[in-house]
């Protein structure tokens, strides 16, 4: 984990309230494993000053460039919205403990909104295609699915006001797949009820299943305490406290207690 000093190069608009940002910062992005984050010091953010955690959406060790997919919900991913592209702002990262990419199955990817912004990353390092399954509320929030096409990625969507794809939850066409091909590994980002669903998926076919949990953060660095969650320990069943940001974000769905 390094911090770094870097400079905005790109912010694009992805779709109606999703953007992703551009950087300039060889030392992250050198490093950078799917499923790590960066905790973004937004510049003249008076509000609150706390860092912001993004997942790492794409990362180039060649040119240096690091890249954030981000929703605009409040004080700071609005101010990112606004900055002109040259600023320089602070950025600590790669964090966290990243997705694994030994697939004993066929990786089957599942995401909604901003979670796509790992699996992406993850979809161009796993040594398998497999099949991205992408829900949300409505069409807006199903993103870059041609890109994970055009990498060879069969791509399945559930929107749950039918405006794209299947009507209803994502898990459904999960289900459908699952039952075809049962032999999979599950890899999920998202909201903590998908999360939740896709977990008991994989302990129900005895497979596994990699979560990526969101939850607020301070320090991003394992010593505040602000992002514990409850967990297991295979095999022996204990539990105890374990903290998002440098134990996770990434979790096997048996370790997590709901
Ligand atoms: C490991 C990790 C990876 C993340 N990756 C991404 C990503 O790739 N793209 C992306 O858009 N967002 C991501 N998030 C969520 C992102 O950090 C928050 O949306 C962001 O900090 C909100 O900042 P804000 O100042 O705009 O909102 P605030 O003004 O602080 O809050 C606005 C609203 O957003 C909610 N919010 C704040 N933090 C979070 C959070 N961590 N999770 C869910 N809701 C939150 C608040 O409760 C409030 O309702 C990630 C979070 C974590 C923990
Ligand atoms: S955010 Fe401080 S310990 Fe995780």
């Amino acid at each position: 984990m390094k911090e770094t000093t870097a400079t905005l190069l790109d912010i694009r608009l992805l779709a109606q309230g999703y953007q992703v940002l551009t950087f300039d910062a060889p030392e992250i992005a050198s490093q950078a494993q799917p499923g790590q984050f960066v905790h973004v010091q937004v510049p003249t953010l008076e509000p609150s000053r706390l860092r912001r955690p993004f997942s790492i959406y794409d990362a180039d060790p060649v040119s240096g460039k690091l890249y954030v997919l981000y929703k605009v919900v409040g004080f700071g991913t609005q101010r990112l919205s606004t900055l002109p592209t040259g600023t320089s702002m602070q950025i600590l990262g790669p964090i966290g403990k990243p997705f694994p990419l030994n697939p004993s199955g066929t990786p089957y990817l599942v995401g909604g909104g901003y979670g796509v912004a790992p699996l992406w990353f993850l979809a161009t390092r796993l040594p398998r295609k497999g099949v991205l399954f992408v829900g949300g509320r409505t069409a807006a929030d199903i993103l870059e699915t041609e890109r994970f096409k055009t990498l060879g990625w069969e791509v399945r969507v559930a929107t749950q006001d039918g405006s794209l794809g299947v009507s209803g939850l994502v898990t459904a066409p999960l289900d459908e797949a699952l039952a075809e091909n049962p032999s999979a590994e599950l890899y999920a980002c998202g909201p903590d009820g998908m999360l939740k669903a896709v977990g008991e998926r994989a302990i129900q076919h005895g497979i596994k299943g990699w979560l990526s949990l969101d939850k607020h953060m301070v320090c991003g660095i394992g010593a505040c305490l602000a992002c514990v969650q409850k967990i297991r320990k295979e095999g022996t069943g204990d539990e105890r406290l374990a903290r998002v940001c440098v134990d996770g974000p990434v979790f096997e769905s048996r370790e997590i207690v709901w």
